[in-house]
C-alpha cells in the first residue's frame, strides 16, 4: 500500500520472521539432525561455512567438545564446513566488559571470511551469547546465527531473547542490538556441568516470569524447589520448557518486540538488577542481582497497598527456598546513602535505555503486573534498605 502526499514517498515494509527454539540431548552427537536441519534449511549454499564459539567456562569443563564439534562436521562434511576450530570467548561477565572480547569475535569473523551465508554458532552462557550475537550482528549488517545456550538463565531467558550486547562506560548493554537467530537449540546435556550457584541464578528468571504472566507456574515453582534444584529429576526441565515458552509467546505475540514503545514488561526487576550487577563490579550474578530486583519491587508493590502481604511473603519466601540471599548491601562497592542514592539511578538509566516517560512493572498480584509512571522515591528507598540489608531473609 503506497501513501502519496506533495513532499512524501512512503511505502510500508513488510517481513515475517519465524524464531524457533528446540530442545534436544547430545547436540553434536553422529545422530543428532537438529543442528545439520537448521544450517541446511532450503535457501542456503552447500556447503554451509560455519564458525563456532565456545564459553570458555564451559570449555574448560568439557574439554571433550571441541573434538565432538570436529567430529560432527566431518560426518556431515558433504553439507557442512567449519571455518575454523573453534573460538574460545572468556565465560560469564568478562565477555561483555568493554569490547575485548567482541574485538576478538570480529577479528575471528573477519580472518576466516564468513559471508552472509554464512553461520556463527554460539556455545555458551548468556554473557557469552550476548558478545558475539552483536559481533555476528554489527559484521556485513549480519550474519545469520544459531545460538545453543549452556545455562538455565540463558536456556530459559537469555538465548530466547532476541537481544545482543556488551557493557560500556559503566552501563549494562550500553552497546547492542537486536536480531532473530536461526534457532536456538537448548542442549539439556550441556548443564550437566553446571555448579548449584549456576543452576539457582537461572530460576530467578522463571520466578520472574511466572509473576507476571502465570501464577499457576509460580505456584508449581513454590511446590517444587527442592526438586528444581536437585540433580537427576526432571523439573529442570520442566522449568526451562515453561519458562522458555512464556518468554517466546511475549517476544513473538506481546506487540512490541524491538522494544519500540516505553513498556518492557519481561524486565520486572531489572532496573535495580543491573544496577547491583555494575556496583559488585560483576561478582553479583545477573540472576542473584534478579532474585534480589525482585524482592525489592515486590516488597514496594506491597508498601503502595497493590500487592498482598501474604503474596509478598510467598515470593520472598520462594527466593529464599531457591537458595538466593537477598542481604546483599555488604557485596556491593558502595555504602549507607551512597549506595541507595546510586542505586536509584537504576531508574533514570533504565528509563533512559527505552526512552520516553517512565514505566516500570511493578505487582498487584501474582500473575497480574500494573505498569507505573512514576515513583514514591521514599518507599523505594525504604524496600531497597530493608531487602539489601536482610530484613526479609528467610
Ligand atoms: N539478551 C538477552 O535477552 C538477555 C536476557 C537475560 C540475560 N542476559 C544476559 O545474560 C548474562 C547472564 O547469563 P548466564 O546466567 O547464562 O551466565 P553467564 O553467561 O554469565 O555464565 C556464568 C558462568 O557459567 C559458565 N558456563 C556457561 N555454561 C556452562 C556450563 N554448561 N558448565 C559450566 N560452566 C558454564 C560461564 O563460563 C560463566 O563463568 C548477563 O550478562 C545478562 O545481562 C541477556
Ligand atoms: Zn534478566
Amino acid at each position: 500500500m503506497q501513501t502519496m502526499h506533495l513532499n512524501e514517498i512512503a511505502h510500508s515494509i513488510k517481513f515475517e520472521l519465524g524464531h524457533r527454539v528446540y530442545f534436544t540431548r547430545g547436540v553434536f552427537g553422529p545422530d543428532n539432525r537438529v543442528l545439520l536441519d537448521q544450517l541446511t534449511l532450503s535457501g542456503v549454499l552447500k556447503p554451509v561455512r560455519c564458525l563456532v564459539f565456545l564459553d570458555q567456562g564451559l570449555l574448560e569443563r568439557n574439554p571433550f567438545l571441541i573434538g565432538q564439534i570436529r567430529d560432527y562436521f566431518g560426518k556431515y562434511s558433504s553439507e557442512l564446513q567449519l571455518a575454523s576450530n573453534p573460538v574460545w570467548v572468556p565465560g560469564g561477565e568478562d565477555a561483555k566488559s568493554g569490547l575485548n572480547a567482541l574485538g576478538k569475535v570480529i577479528e575471528a569473523i573477519a580472518q576466516n571470511h564468513l559471508c552472509r551465508h554464512s553461520f556463527v554458532i554460539t556455545v555458551g552462557g548468556g554473557a557469552v551469547l550476548d558478545a558475539v550475537g552483536l559481533a555476528a550482528s554489527l559484521v556485513h549488517r549480519g550474519l545469520r546465527q544459531i545460538r545453543m545456550p549452556t545455562t538455565v538463565l540463558s536456556q530459559s531467558d537469555a538465548g530466547i531473547g532476541i537481544k545482543n550486547g556488551v557493557n560500556w562506560g559503566g552501563q549494562k548493554n550500553f552497546l547492542g542490538s537486536f536480531q532473530v537467530p536461526r534457532a536456538v537449540i537448548n542442549d539439556f546435556d550441556l548443564l550437566e556441568s553446571l555448579g548449584f550457584d549456576q543452576r539457582r541464578d537461572g530460576t530467578a528468571e522463571a520466578v520472574k516470569v511466572s509473576l507476571i504472566r502465570d501464577r499457576e507456574f509460580f505456584e508449581w515453582i513454590e511446590g517444587n524447589t527442592r526438586s528444581i534444584l536437585a540433580r537427576g529429576t526432571d523439573a529442570m526441565e520442566t522449568l526451562i520448557r515453561r519458562c522458555a515458552s512464556l518468554h517466546l509467546r511475549q517476544i513473538a505475540h506481546g506487540g512490541d518486540p524491538f522494544e519500540l514503545g516505553t513498556s518492557r514488561p519481561l524486565d520486572f526487576g531489572h532496573w535495580l538488577a543491573h544496577k547491583l550487577e555494575f556496583l559488585s563490579e560483576y561478582r553479583l550474578s545477573h540472576g542473584h542481582a534478579v532474585a534480589v530486583g525482585i524482592a525489592v519491587d515486590s516488597l514496594y508493590s506491597s508498601r503502595l497497598g497493590l500487592l498482598s502481604v501474604d503474596q509478598l511473603e510467598r515470593i520472598l519466601f520462594c527466593l529464599g527456598e531457591l537458595g538466593f540471599s537477598l542481604r546483599v548491601g555488604n557485596r556491593l562497592r558502595l555504602v549507607g546513602e551512597g549506595l541507595i542514592e546510586s542505586l536509584l539511578e537504576g531508574i533514570s538509566e533504565f528509563q533512559e535505555h527505552l526512552g520516553g516517560k517512565l514505566s516500570l512493572t511493578l505487582l498487584k498480584e501474582i500473575g497480574n503486573p500494573i505498569e507505573v509512571d512514576e515513583i514514591d522515591r521514599y518507599q523505594m528507598r525504604q524496600s531497597i534498605r530493608k531487602v539489601i540489608a536482610g530484613s526479609f531473609d528467610f
